[in-house]
């Protein structure tokens, strides 16, 4: 193992462990922006940073307070440096809304701040399994007034337009006025992207009826969005309280005086209700979240607690993950789950977005991170928001066409990075040059497909996706002469951003010719199963017949670089010609990421990989490699990879079990299952790596359980890492569920169906009763003839 890694390896665990919580137990400057993004709450609708209900008067640069709602976005002309056609013009960034969460008190004069006075007591809590985030402390004002505070915020995943804040306190050695002023502020701006940081204008606000609303628009993409408050105060309480409102440039204050008594709780819920015209009319808008208030207000706090229980004991009941021996490491796995489904969109029309609803970098854009790192957790835990994911797919199809007309290719060439299904990336070099995003969509069906025998899916809309995608990389794609007649594919880019414009990346080629080949076959397969449909299929997107056999031709000759003399892969044509380097001796650790310290030219120049480029592709075509393939490959590229992308260490942790270099995949599970927890990137603070929760599950499940699906045929090959106990999880497959249960020598599996299913076990093929348990011999490494 690298100096490199083993430095970021002494992280210490920089939260209180506990199996279904995350414990803050002290208020401070340094850690406040990092754990913004950790105690984010979200509902896959809309995610709110964790900020303080009162006024942060901190440091500006210790606080990005952030409220945003899954595809709610604004554009600008992109303004480039130097100019080329055909590059998009219009950005698209996800709008910072109004911040609905701001509740300040006020002890006759004195505000409180937990920055002034003194804390006495403190503890916040995400609690996993109740879905809220809980903050008690006990302050003392600088004049020596005591008062204790216990809040809980929520959004709910039943309702998923609502949420609410439930504000308890009482003085503790004083008695008299307290003034609560609560806060519904649009007077709020994003703090990166927007070169025009005001990019919503107020179209109506105001005061009805006890509740305060609030309507805006998006200057550019037309969206609108309006929100309404409603704060019920504890009528039981007796408190002889005065009430006002008023508005200041675009705040909408309520204030509440109190007459509060030494020793009595006083308490405030402050319901939250907001709609957006993505799925209302504007002008209804308003009107709608005004009742929607009423509603949620009736309902009452308890009934919001106990429906988020309720959709998170299924969650949990699905997701079903245990971890013995390592309790860091259990706590991680759970609340990168809970952060996950947190952040996706579960509507057929968002998606994930890089960091999730947890912060505004990376713009709040999709990626190709959902499919290749989000969606299998979901294929095998919740195959229907797969499913979802997969139709946001289906239901961008058209802008993608208009994309790959942009580059002139025929077909569908799914953007890079976007919101509304446009390319919104105006960096070429590195990122749209990755037209591979195209075939890991083909993959994410492949494997759901193949996982959920969900033919609906696929002859419906998954096919469609499938037939244009073939169709882009038979455009993009040449029989190349010198190349011995090979169908080639020039300038484009693997996974591995530091080297753009490459000739024949292997990762590119070989996924190029997987998504040929299963479009060509679906077609076939669909012309017998589902003819009227097959039919249908041609006319929508004027098939000819003779296409499945140009992709199947075109596939059957896709160049696959192979270097016989170093028995591995080569990342493409030119990879190995590159400058040499050697990272820990040639690139000072405070040089790292790269991408944010050097040229990309002088990057390109290098043998030096950004992340996992060939050693995905040992993972995703895992069955085209023979072992010794993969151990060179892995032997080859690990020392030449910097891991600047938070998509890497998972994937080499997964080949590393694989190959049985089982130090490095444990270390290399640390830093995937921690990383935000513990800030390896020191980036968290930006918001939290969706995509690296996603392949935390698959570290465990791929990497330690080996657990793999080829062509519907689901495989085991199960070790348990010296460091832990044991572990077990949960999957679905093909409408079973089957637990999995991993001890030091044995695997027990034991299936929650009625129906029977096979599965490979370290190459040997089990039937499997359902409710009966089966144990089997753990994976044995000792055969590897390199093992150590
Ligand atoms: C990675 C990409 C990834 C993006 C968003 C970049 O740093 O290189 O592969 O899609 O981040 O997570």
């Amino acid at each position: 193992m690298r100096d490199f890694h083993a430095k970021k390896l002494s992280k210490e665990p920089q939260f209180k462990i506990h199996p279904w919580k995350i414990i803050e137990e002290e208020f401070n400057i340094e850690n406040n922006h990092h754990h913004e993004s950790i105690f984010c709450i979200g509902n896959g609708y809309m995610g709110v940073r964790g900020t303080l209900e009162e006024d942060y008067s901190g440091p500006e640069n210790t606080t990005t307070p952030g409220f945003y709602i899954n595809g709610f976005y604004d554009s600008e002309e992109i303004i480039y440096g130097e100019d080329a056609p055909q590059l998009p013009t219009k950005s698209q960034t996800i709008v910072n809304l109004m911040d609905w969460t701001g509740i300040n008190l006020y002890l006759g004069d004195e505000k409180l701040d937990l920055l002034k006075g003194e804390v006495l007591e403190y503890n916040r809590e995400l609690d996993m399994r109740k879905g809220i985030l809980e903050r008690n402390f006990i302050w003392q004002s600088l004049s020596g007034k005591r008062i204790e505070v216990e809040i809980i915020r929520l959004l709910s995943f039943k309702r998923k337009h609502q949420g609410l804040i439930n504000y308890r306190f009482r003085p503790l050695n004083f008695k008299g006025e307290i003034r609560v002023v609560s806060t519904l502020n649009g007077n709020v701006q994003n703090h990166h992207h927007f070169r025009d940081k005001s990019v919503l204008r107020t179209k109506n606000s105001g005061f009805t009826n006890g509740r305060s609303y609030l309507h805006q628009a998006t200057k550019e993409s037309g969206l609108e969005v309006a929100a309404a408050v409603k704060n019920i105060i504890d009528s039981k309480a007796d408190l002889n309280y005065r009430r006002d409102t008023y508005e200041i440039d675009n705040c909408l204050h309520e204030e509440i005086v109190i007459n509060a008594r030494a020793e009595r709780w006083c308490k405030l819920t402050k319901f939250f209700s907001i709609k957006t015209s993505r799925t209302l009319d504007a002008d209804r808008l308003v009107g709608q979240v005004l009742t929607d208030v009423n509603l949620a207000a009736e309902d009452g706090l308890v009934k919001f607690l106990r429906d988020q229980k309720t959709y998170l004991e299924d969650f949990w009941e699905d997701f079903d993950v245990k971890l013995y021996g390592d309790s860091s490491l259990q706590q991680a796995i759970r609340y990168n789950a809970f952060q996950l489904l947190q952040s996706t969109g579960q509507d057929e029309y968002n998606n994930v977005a890089a960091k999730g609803l947890t912060g505004e970098f990376y713009e709040g854009h999709y990626f190709w991170d959902t499919e290749t790192y989000i969606i299998p957790f979901y294929i095998f835990n919740r195959p229907e928001m797969a499913r979802k994911l997969l139709k946001y797919r289906y239901n961008t199809l058209e802008q993608a066409r208009k994309n790959a007309g942009r580059v002139r290719l025929e077909g569908a060439l799914f953007p890079w990075r976007t919101i509304n299904g446009e390319e919104a990336s105006g960096f070429f070099m590195g990122s749209t040059v990755q037209f591979h995003i195209d075939a890991d969509i083909a993959y994410a069906i492949y494997l759901y497909v193949t996982a959920t025998e969900d033919m609906d899916f696929l002859y419906k809309e998954g096919v469609e996706i499938l037939a244009e995608t073939a169709r882009m990389w038979c455009s993009r794609g040449n029989y190349i002469h010198e190349n011995g007649g090979k169908f080639c594919f020039n300038e484009v880019s693997g996974p591995d951003e530091y080297k753009p414009g490459v000739n024949n990346n292997c990762y590119n080629n070989y996924m190029a010719k997987f998504n040929l080949e299963y479009a060509a076959r679906t077609l076939k397969e669909m012309q017998e199963d589902a003819p009227e449909r097959y039919e249908n299929l041609k006319n929508k997107i004027n098939l000819d017949d003779k296409e499945p056999d140009q992709w199947q031709q075109a596939a059957s000759k896709v160049f696959l670089p192979f270097n016989e003399e170093l028995g591995v892969h080569p990342q493409d044509d030119s990879f190995m010609e590159k400058d040499p380097i050697d990272i820990d001796r040639d690139i000072p650790h405070s040089e790292m990421p790269l991408v944010a310290h050097w040229h990309p030219l002088t990057i390109w120049r290098y043998q030096v990989i950004k992340q996992a480029d060939v050693i995905l592709l040992m993972l995703m075509m895992g069955n085209k490699f023979s072992l010794e393939e993969k151990k060179a490959n892995y032997d080859y590229y690990e020392p030449k990879t910097t891991h600047d992308s938070s998509l890497s260490p998972s994937v080499y942790s997964i080949i590393a079990s694989e190959v049985g270099y089982l130090n490095e995949a444990y270390n290399y599970f640390i830093q995937t299952a921690r990383l935000d927890l513990d800030d390896f990137n020191e980036n968290a603070h930006q918001g939290l790596h969706t995509a690296g929760m996603g392949s935390a599950w698959m570290v465990l499940v791929y990497g330690f359980a080996g657990m793999r699906n080829y062509d519907g045929e689901i495989q085991f090959n199960p070790y348990l890492p010296e460091k832990l106990k044991g572990y077990q999880f949960t999957i679905f497959f093909k409408g079973r569920h089957l637990r999995v249960k991993v001890g030091p020598e044995k695997t027990s599996y034991r299936l929650y169906s009625d129906q029977p299913l096979y599965i490979h076990h370290c190459g040997e093929r089990y039937d499997l009763e359902p409710g009966r348990e089966y144990n089997f011999d753990n994976r044995d490494f000792s055969q590897l003839p390199w093992r150590e």
